[in-house]
Order: structure tokens, then C-alpha cells, then sequence
């Protein structure tokens, strides 16, 4: 870490919490909404901790002014959230339904009436179940489905919204939700996860041609998950290893997006995408957006199919989640838009951490674990800026704790404590911690 005490960030820096529909909005069946593929998912006995669902969540959908008001004592210029697809286009025959429309509205001109600029991602997850039953992802149809959902979405709010993300985190979308079957839809199918990623590889040129159609003025990004991989040891082999999966995970996403390329791996995945279609739906982005949690370290393994190589579990230095806690990791990442992705302007999209909050008598949840991890993230940042990674925001995820996917409301990641039988929401401590962060543009590490 740093010796320097006080770490002041650029004037315009942008500092925002970060959430997503049916992590936090209920009302799952409300003015209109059919089911998502996660309202599905969460139905089969076993796929979600608890048994739990997003059905109720944190209930923002009718609490969204008290939200907006702790945002404000917040101080945070920016809210990153998402729109619920299947509030705007319940069905096949129903598209646009003005009633979801009108939620993301009066959401928007609340947030816009204290100052708080709206971040919009286009999709998080929660793809209509009716779309799903027609392949979802891996049906090309969703290329066309996709572009007059997100024309639909653009031209209700693009007069007054000008931050765009289009897919948030299209790795989890596919592997995860198509490859693995610990995401919805719960599939495990290779080939379906090809499909899937090819499919969101595909998605964002042709969203974001559509978007600037509709207004010039737009700023349009899209949010990929980065994992900081390290090889256990610094032997050829496991370098080797580490490096296939950096190209897995990350770059299988990244250079798609930024480059209109894949990375070498891919001739040994069984993928043959058609690369001249990507250079032709390929737009040159605005922004990247990236989450960033944690590192895994690999190790090369002959045995394992794939990638020839192995994790290594961790056994400290963890959160709640089982995540290893890795700052340095953040600062490497960044560094790669400046030297292998032309400095692209970069926003932290998501960052922090679930713990075990513990509560005192006062009912504070004094969350010091959080407040260190979130420092040293922000720290890490910083020393990416002095460097000349071109960063200029970061979003805390996130505002509420709420339903973290298969773990269900057992995690919890707020800067803000639920009670999900009463719905009451309190600041926990890195509430207030952050509050004195954006106030002063200035991270204090003592
Ligand atoms: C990210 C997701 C987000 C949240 C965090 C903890 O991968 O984008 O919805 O669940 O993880």
C-alpha cells in the first residue's frame, strides 16, 4: 500500500453505488411483469440458499424515494441500476408495456430532481422467461429481440439518461447460466454456452449502433467481470496455465468487445465464430465498465479438461463469499486498458465485499471489514490513476444488501443493512465512511 496519507482523486471523478433489478426491485408480478428466467430458476427445489427468491427482494420497487433519499445522504453523484426486460416487454404480443416504462421514469426523474445522474445497464440477468423458451441466448433471434428492447428503453429515456451499459457481465450470462447450470437458466451444455457468449459477443455492437441512432449524445459502455488470475508457482507450466485461464475468463469477453478479436485460446475451444460478422457489428465503445472482487490462483493440470490446469483454493484472507481478498489484482487489470486496450476510459463498476456484519448495542452495523476492504480497493485504484490508467469512477456494489443469486439473502453486500421482514433499511459504518469519501474527493488511509 501506499505510504502517502491522503489520496485525492481527479475533480470529475465519479462516485456511485451500483444495483440491479431483480436483485433489489420485488413486485415480481406487479403492473404488468411476467417471469424472468431467475423468478423460474428460483422455483426449483435446491438452485437458491434457503429456498429464497427475489420475489419481495428489497422491496424498492415501492420504496425507490426512501432509496433515492439515503443515495442523497449518501452524496454519491451517480446510480448505476438496471431495467427489468420483462417489465418492458412482458410478452411476445405485448412490447412495450407502458406501466413498466412508466417505473423507470418516475425513477429517473426522481434521481435527476436531487442530482444524482442515472446509470442505466440494459441487461442484468433476468432475461424474460418467455424469450428463454425460445433459446434465450442461444437462439440468434435474441440479436433482433434485444435491439427493440433496448431502442424501446432508449427512446423513453435517452432525452434525459446519456450513461448506457449494455450487458452487464456477459461471462456469468454464459458460463455460469448455459455451461455450468449454477446460474439461470441452470444449463450445462458446452455448446449452448458458445452459442450464449458468441450471442452477447455479438449483442453489443448492434445495441449500441441502434442506441446512437436515437440519440448522438449517448455514452455507451458495457460491464465485464475480471478475475485477477496468479500462477501458484512461476513455472513455465503454471504461467502457461494461468495465462489460457486469463484468456478464458477475461479475454474471451474483453477483446470481442474492445477489439472485434478473440484471443488465440479460442482455436482449442472447439469455437469457431465468425470473425468477419464481429468485425461488422463491431462499434468502438465509450467506455469499458469492470467488476472486479477477487484472484484465483491456478496451477497447470494435465487431467483437467479444457484448460489443462486447476484453482487453487484459498484458505485465508477471504470474504463471506469464499472470495480471496486481492487489491494488487485491481491495479493490474487496470493497467492492461492503458497498455493493451488503448487507455480506454475506464469505470469501476462494481467493487466491495459481503462479511458477517456484525451489529452493536447500538444496532450500528459496525462493518470495519468492509471499510478495509473497499480502502484498499480504492487505493489500489488510485495507484492505477498515478499511472495513467484513464479511470473515472467507481460504484460501490452496493446501496441495500439484497439477493445475491444462488446464495440467496444469506450474503450481504450493502452499504446499507435490510431487515427483509420490515423492510427497514440503516447506514451500517462504511455508510458513513464512504459519505466523507465522496465529500472530500479524497480517500484518507488513516
Ligand atoms: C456480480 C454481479 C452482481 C452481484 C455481485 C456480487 O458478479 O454482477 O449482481 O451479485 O457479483
Amino acid at each position: 500500500m501506499s505510504t502517502e496519507l491522503k489520496l485525492n482523486f481527479p475533480p470529475n471523478f465519479v462516485w456511485g453505488v451500483a444495483t440491479s433489478a431483480y436483485q433489489i426491485e420485488g413486485a415480481w408480478n406487479e403492473d404488468g411483469r411476467t417471469p424472468s428466467i431467475w423468478d423460474h430458476y428460483c422455483r426449483i427445489p435446491g438452485a437458491i440458499a434457503n429456498g429464497e427468491s427475489g420475489d419481495i427482494a428489497c422491496d424498492h420497487y415501492h420504496r425507490y424515494q426512501e432509496d433515492i433519499a439515503l443515495m442523497r445522504e449518501l452524496g454519491v453523484k451517480a446510480y448505476r441500476f438496471s431495467i427489468s426486460w420483462p417489465r418492458i416487454f412482458p410478452s411476445p404480443e405485448q412490447r412495450p408495456n407502458p406501466k413498466g416504462l412508466a417505473f423507470y421514469q418516475r425513477l429517473v426523474e426522481a434521481l435527476l430532481a436531487v442530482g444524482i445522474t442515472p446509470w442505466i445497464t440494459l441487461y442484468h440477468y433476468d432475461l424474460p422467461l418467455w424469450l428463454h423458451k425460445l433459446g434465450g441466448w442461444t437462439n440468434k433471434r435474441i440479436l433482433d429481440e434485444f435491439e427493440s428492447y433496448t431502442q424501446t428503453v432508449v427512446k423513453a429515456l435517452g432525452d434525459r439518461v446519456k450513461n448506457w451499459f449494455i450487458i452487464n457481465e456477459p461471462r456469468p450470462i454464459a458460463w455460469l447460466g448455459y455451461g455450468q447450470g449454477v446460474h439461470a437458466p441452470g444449463q450445462r451444455d458446452y455448446e449452448a454456452f458458445l452459442k450464449a457468449a458468441w450471442h452477447l459477443q455479438l449483442t453489443v455492437g448492434k445495441a449500441s449502433q441502434a442506441m446512437r441512432s436515437l440519440y448522438r449524445d449517448l455514452v455507451i459502455g458495457t460491464v465485464v467481470d475480471l478475475t485477477a488470475f496468479e500462477p501458484l508457482t512461476s513455472s513455465p507450466e503454471d504461467c502457461a496455465a494461468c495465462d489460457r485461464f486469463d484468456q478464458f475468463y477475461n479475454r474471451f469477453y474483453l477483446d470481442p468487445t474492445l477489439k472485434g478479436e478473440y484471443p488465440p485460446l479460442i482455436e482449442s475451444l472447439g469455437f469457431e465464430p465468425d470473425v468477419t460478422e464481429l468485425k461488422q457489428s463491431f462499434q468502438k465503445l465509450d467506455f469499458i465498465g469492470i467488476n472486479y472482487y477477487f484472484r484465483q490462483v491456478v496451477a497447470a493440470d494435465q487431467k483437467a479438461s479444457l484448460l489443462q490446469g486447476s484453482f487453487i483454493q484459498e484458505t485465508s484472507g477471504l470474504t463471506e463469499m469464499g472470495w480471496k481478498i486481492y487489491p494488487a489484482g485491481l491495479t493490474k487489470l487496470l493497467m492492461r486498458f492503458k497498455t493493451e486496450y488503448n487507455n480506454i476510459p475506464v469505470y469501476i463498476t462494481e467493487n466491495g465485499a459481503a462479511f458477517q456484519d456484525l451489529v452493536d448495542k447500538e444496532g450500528m452495523v459496525q462493518d470495519e471489514d468492509r471499510i478495509a476492504y473497499l480502502r484498499d480497493h480504492l487505493a489500489a485504484a488510485h495507484t492505477a490513476l498515478r499511472e495513467g490508467v484513464n479511470l473515472k469512477g467507481y460504484f460501490v456494489w452496493s446501496l441495500l444488501d439484497n439477493f445475491e443469486w444462488s446464495r440467496g439473502y444469506s450474503k450481504r453486500f450493502g452499504l446499507v443493512s435490510v431487515d427483509f421482514q420490515s423492510q427497514k433499511r440503516k447506514p451500517k459504518k462504511s455508510f458513513y465512511w464512504y459519505q466523507e469519501i465522496i465529500a472530500a474527493n479524497t480517500l484518507k488511509l488513516i
